[in-house]
């Protein structure tokens, strides 16, 4: 039986104009309210945090060049903010939306309005609180910046958003406590499942009706899939059963198309877009697209890792080519499972993208000004809690005040806010080396960093007399992730005066205090921001 698609939109040419007309600038204007509902996304029913009743969050597309300006109205009864991952906030440091540190977290009842701008960036981004670890509960969502220009647009016919999250049946307030107490001993907590663009498949013989996200190709076109990693912890290894998958995009850095994969790895916070190509199919029937955690750097597996959505052929005219589902409808018995586990465990393969990925264009300064050594180590303060640090200190958020206040009233910064000042124009080389046996998903803030070298697990710290930087034609993205015993060198251009977190994407870690703050030219945020001899105080929650 064939099934008729109405939505004759689909099929447009340019997938831009699909979304938005970008001819020109404009406003995005909406009211976020921040609420407790129930909901069932895997079959579980729970409290999930969200945007106007919605999980995920709204996804908000706007063009390159537009501006967005959002209300978030705090309907919970604890503090919130927003922060909008990837976006550079040149000029608008105030909605980075980092509570401590660029502003007082939203309290109960109040509201806050980000707005910010999108001349200089495009492509795949996402937002998410920033507060505490409320993303866990499902406060996130995905933020696309189409680019008419984009060098890669003629090549596909449609898109599609692939929004990725490990869940957790158990509130996040509450695993979060467990974490961060002796009893823990640093072992994080393990989800119990995983979801695309909310929607998973726990446990299918007692919900017997498992439901899966569709998105459609149509034969012979191509698609771009955004892949967004939005999790607290889990690295996801993502297959579309018989389709190679073409990687065009880096965390909103255009890449040559050259690398074709089977598998993808992506570690929390990271997205890439991917073309898929519709002909070399059977066309005649329905195809698996398939996400499965690496348990390997958990503790234990979680009950349910791998979660599936439906990718589904259609003719020419629009309809359904088969009504079926995919074949291999077991979640943990195919053999396509197995070869996914199988390169899962070739994990540093996939690392290794970092040196085989190449953007279309890569200015990457030839020269740092500054060099600075940062080092990675968990181990238990004195009430045998384990904690993250960088160079020794572990990160504790400012509650009643915020970084930027301080700046602007020239008051010294705490030390448990690792506070690097840095001026204008620097060049800056981060020298990451991580003596912890996990992997850890570094983002920053306000900029993208070029890779100029990254090891494969257990290469020891950075040794500048053995390792030759990449300095032609290096990736630049946002979140890079650095292997277990391992070394990372990140090279950035201090170019956006700011007070820019720099911390571990894994949720749990930022907590436990894997973050600091480059303060960014910060003289100059008082022409800015105002100079103050008062400190703001926050509202107390
Ligand atoms: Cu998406 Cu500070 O993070």
């Amino acid at each position: 039986m064939k099934f008729l698609i109405l939505f004759g939109i689909l099929f447009k040419l340019s997938s831009a104009d699909f979304y938005c007309d970008c001819s020109n600038k404009q406003t995005f204007s909406a009211e976020f309210n921040v609420e407790w509902f129930f909901a069932a996304p895997d079959g579980y029913i729970r409290h999930v945090l969200g945007i106007n009743r919605q999980f995920p969050a709204p996804v908000i597309h706007v063009c390159k060049g537009d501006t967005i300006k959002i209300t978030v109205i705090n309907k919970i009864d604890a503090p919130t903010s927003i922060h909008w991952h990837g976006m550079f906030q040149y000029g608008t440091l105030t909605s980075d939306g980092v509570p401590g540190v660029t502003q007082c977290a939203i309290q109960p009842g109040d509201y806050y309005q980000y707005k910010f701008h999108t001349d200089y960036q495009a492509g795949t981004y996402w937002y998410h609180s920033h507060y505490s670890v409320q993303y866990i509960d499902g406060l996130k969502g995905a933020l696309i910046i189409h680019d008419p220009k984009d060098p890669w647009i003629s090549a596909y016919e449609d898109e599609d958003i692939l929004m990725l999250t490990d869940w957790y049946h158990t509130l996040a307030l509450d695993l979060e406590a467990y974490y961060l107490s002796p009893a823990s001993n640093g072992t994080e907590p393990i989800p119990d499942t995983a979801l695309i663009n909310g929607i998973g498949q726990y446990n299918c013989s007692l919900v017997n009706k498992c439901s899966y996200y569709d998105t459609i190709i149509q034969v012979n076109t191509t698609k771009r899939f955004r892949i967004i990693n939005t999790s607290a912890f889990a690295v996801f290894v993502l297959t579309i059963h018989g389709h190679k998958m073409r990687m065009i995009e880096a965390d909103g850095v255009n890449l040559d198309g050259n690398i074709i994969v089977d598998s993808l790895r992506i570690n929390a916070g990271q997205r890439y877009s991917v073309l898929v190509h519709a002909n070399e199919q059977n066309p005649k029937r329905n195809y698996w697209i398939q996400a499965t955690i690496d348990s390997d750097v958990m503790a234990s597996a979680p009950v349910q890792p791998t979660v599936k959505a439906i990718l589904r052929y259609v003719d020419e005219n629009g309809c359904y080519v088969s009504s079926k589902k995919p074949i291999n409808s077991h979640l943990n018995s195919t053999d396509d499972n197995l070869k996914i586990l199988d390169s899962i465990h070739e994990g540093d393969q996939f690392i290794d993208i970092y040196s085989s990925l190449v953007p279309l264009d890569s200015p990457v300064p030839q020269q740092s000004t500054k060099k600075v050594l940062i080092e990675i180590e968990f181990y238990a303060n004195d009430e045998n809690v384990n904690l993250a640090h960088f160079n020794n200190i572990s990160f504790l958020h400012l509650m009643d005040t915020t970084l930027l206040s301080l700046t602007r009233a020239q008051q010294p910064y705490p030390q448990s806010n690792n506070v690097q000042i840095i001026q204008y124009g620097d060049i800056i080389d981060i020298i990451l080396n991580n003596h912890d046996t996990g992997e850890h998903p570094i983002h920053l803030h306000g900029h993208i960093f070029w890779i100029l070298a990254a090891g494969k697990t257990n290469d020891g710290d950075y040794n500048s007399s053995q390792v030759v930087l990449n300095t032609l034609n290096p990736l630049a993205r946002d979140t890079a992730s650095i292997n277990p015993i391992s070394y990372m060198v990140l090279r950035f251009e201090a170019n956006n005066p700011g007070l820019w977190m720099m911390h571990c994407h894994i949720d749990w870690h930022l907590q436990a205090g894997l973050a600091l703050v480059w303060a960014e030219a910060a003289e100059l945020l008082h022409y800015k921001y105002g100079l103050s001899k008062e400190l703001d105080v926050c509202a107390a929650y």
